[in-house]
């Protein structure tokens, strides 16, 4: 059996046990979420089980056989929790219970039972920077000046001039302090004034939300992504942030002031090592971060001596230009920064941005997947993402995304990459049999996973077969990463451990491209080819892709 076939014969084989703890060449054991692929489910959008056209629990439980087949071995869902919706969840009122739109606890106990039985981690969404006002604990808060929760959150007195007490923005547009008439001060809310911002200098808080982690990780949870961690902590001192000289209209408000005082403040390290502690309470959990800053700050989330997220979120590439160079200088930059023993991971798309084939073009995601499946790290997946989901345009009276309605027209709109699920042929491609709550892509009869999955040559195989590949090998899972080519359109390395060496080679652009590869690199075989039709092609001192394709090469043992 050739190699590819192996891998397959591997996947389809697949036990619980892979998913837990794996033994690599080395011989060191490496925890799950450093060797796993994560999978992320935005839930209103999965699959609708209950026929009100909002994606629920039981739809999921329905969809794991996808997740088995693609091959991830964890999922991360979006949040789930009781909730008026302003912000799709991410408002939460209970942090314990789950929203009837997505089901009940039993539901979840479900879900998480059946997952664990196929060997699937599940992750959940914690927002601990803000609940929502209708949560019990701002009612409180708001209800007088001395209530004991009033410390709970932020409150501060008008300005002299009876207006907000600093400059700080809501990433939503506008203010981020509302005024509370009934007690006469403002709140702070760094997203919507229906979002208000817990204060986590107040032990109390970190306590509170610290039983929430230890509720759901005694339930069987895997761990969590924590939302906007690098907001938790504001400037004692309440100083106003400097004005941004690069700031330009059309570009989002928000950006009008630099959030230096408001955001990635000293302190949030040690909150964020109390969660990591209460993480470490339980065996194998993970503690994920989500962190949109420069390379240099992101790394400082690993936090001193690794007390810090196991996986700040690493957005680099959501943001950069699809350029050989460019990527290749920023996986350097990357490499070079992360802590000794931090262990990187590498993201393509998520709920809050346009989704990669929008950004670089349907006739790359194939190379895409290939860099998300090869560089060193954990990858995560977006919902969709296999088979190549692109966002859709949403009318104007369809909107749903109120950062979309508050600062309207500039595109900051995020439904586009929350549309349902595309699984099959038909009326909402299989997603709900009732009106979906945002529209489905209009060519969702065509690219749908039932078509993908009867096509050898599709993107959702292609899919499988390099995570299956990157299972089966080390190189792939734990190996080093070393840079051979960058130019033109041409990304080329090397993934090693031990004996086990694979290059990738990567075609950026629309014209064919080549190199000779000498030395070490000169021999090997192709694993994997992007269209499917060059595996098992021998590769002699040159590689040589046509226009947009990848190769994944296993090399020949160095002589
Ligand atoms: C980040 C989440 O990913 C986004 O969807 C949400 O709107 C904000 N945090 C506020 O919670």
């Amino acid at each position: 059996m050739d190699e590819e076939g192996a891998a397959m014969d591997a996947l389809a084989e697949r036990t619980t046990s892979d998913h837990t703890t794996t033994e690599i060449a080395s011989g060191r054991p490496a925890p799950w979420w450093q060797t796993g692929i994560l999978y992320q489910i935005y839930p209103r959008s999965f699959q609708d089980a209950n026929g009100d056209g909002i994606g629920d629990l039981a739809g999921i439980l329905r969809r794991l056989p996808h997740l088995v087949e693609l091959g991830v071995d964890a999922l991360w869902l979006s949040p789930i929790f009781p909730s008026p919706m302003a912000d799709f969840g991410y408002d939460i009122a209970d942090y314990t219970g789950i929203d009837p739109i997505f089901g009940t606890l039993d539901d979840f106990d479900a879900l998480l039972a059946a997952a664990h039985g196929h060997g699937l981690k599940v992750l959940l969404d914690l927002v601990p920077n803000h609940t929502s006002d209708h949560h019990p604990w701002f009612e409180e808060s708001r209800s007088s000046r001395d209530n004991p929760k009033r410390d709970w959150y932020i409150w501060r007195d008008p300005a002299p001039d009876g207006g907000p007490p600093t400059n700080w923005l809501s990433e939503f547009g506008g203010s981020a302090w509302e005024f509370d008439p009934a007690t006469g001060q403002y709140y702070y809310h760094a997203f919507l004034k229906a979002q208000p911002d817990l204060n986590w200098r107040n032990p109390k808080v970190r306590e509170a939300v610290h039983d929430v982690m230890r509720f759901w990780l005694k339930r069987g949870v895997d761990g969590f992504r924590v939302d906007v961690i690098w907001h938790l902590i504001k400037d004692e001192e309440f100083r106003d942030n400097p004005p941004n000289p690069d700031w330009r209209p059309g570009r989002p408000p928000v950006e009008s002031v630099v959030p230096l005082y408001t955001t990635d403040r000293p302190e949030v390290h040690d909150v964020i090592a109390g969660m990591r502690r209460v993480v470490e309470e339980f065996e194998e959990r993970v503690l994920i971060g989500e962190i949109y800053l420069p390379i240099e700050r992101l790394v400082a989330y690993y936090g001193t001596d690794l007390s810090g997220a196991h996986l700040p979120f690493n957005f680099a590439l959501l943001n950069a230009p699809w350029d050989a160079r460019r990527i290749a200088q920023l996986v350097e930059e990357y490499e070079a920064s992360l802590p000794s023993g931090g262990w990187p991971n590498w993201v393509l798309g998520n709920h809050d941005r346009p989704r990669v084939g929008s950004r670089i073009g349907r006739e790359q995601l194939r190379v895409a997947a290939m860099l998300l499946l090869t560089l060193r790290g954990t990858p995560t997946i977006y919902y969709g993402e296999e088979i190549g989901m692109v966002d859709v345009a949403i009318p104007p009276d369809r909107v749903r995304d109120p950062y979309e309605k508050n600062v309207p027209g500039i595109g900051v709109g995020r439904d586009g990459c929350r549309t349902p699920m595309q699984w099959e042929r038909g009326e909402s491609a299989g997603f709900t049999e009732a009106e979906p709550w945002l529209p489905t892509a209009a060519d969702s009869d065509v690219e749908n996973v039932e078509n993908q999955r009867d096509d050898a040559g599709s993107l959702f195989n292609l899919y499988r077969r390099l995570i299956a590949l990157r299972r089966r090998r080390p190189a792939l899972t734990r190996g080093s990463y070393e840079p051979i080519a960058a130019s033109g359109d041409l990304l080329v390395y090397v993934r090693s451990l031990d004996q086990d060496r694979i290059m990738v080679a990567l075609n950026l652009g629309a014209e064919p491209v080549s190199l000779t590869v000498r030395g070490a690199v000169s021999n090997g075989r192709i694993l994997v080819s992007s269209s499917a039709d060059r595996d098992g092609e021998e590769v002699v001192g040159e590689i040589y892709l046509r226009s947009h394709e990848g190769a994944v090469v296993g090399l020949d043992p160095a002589p």
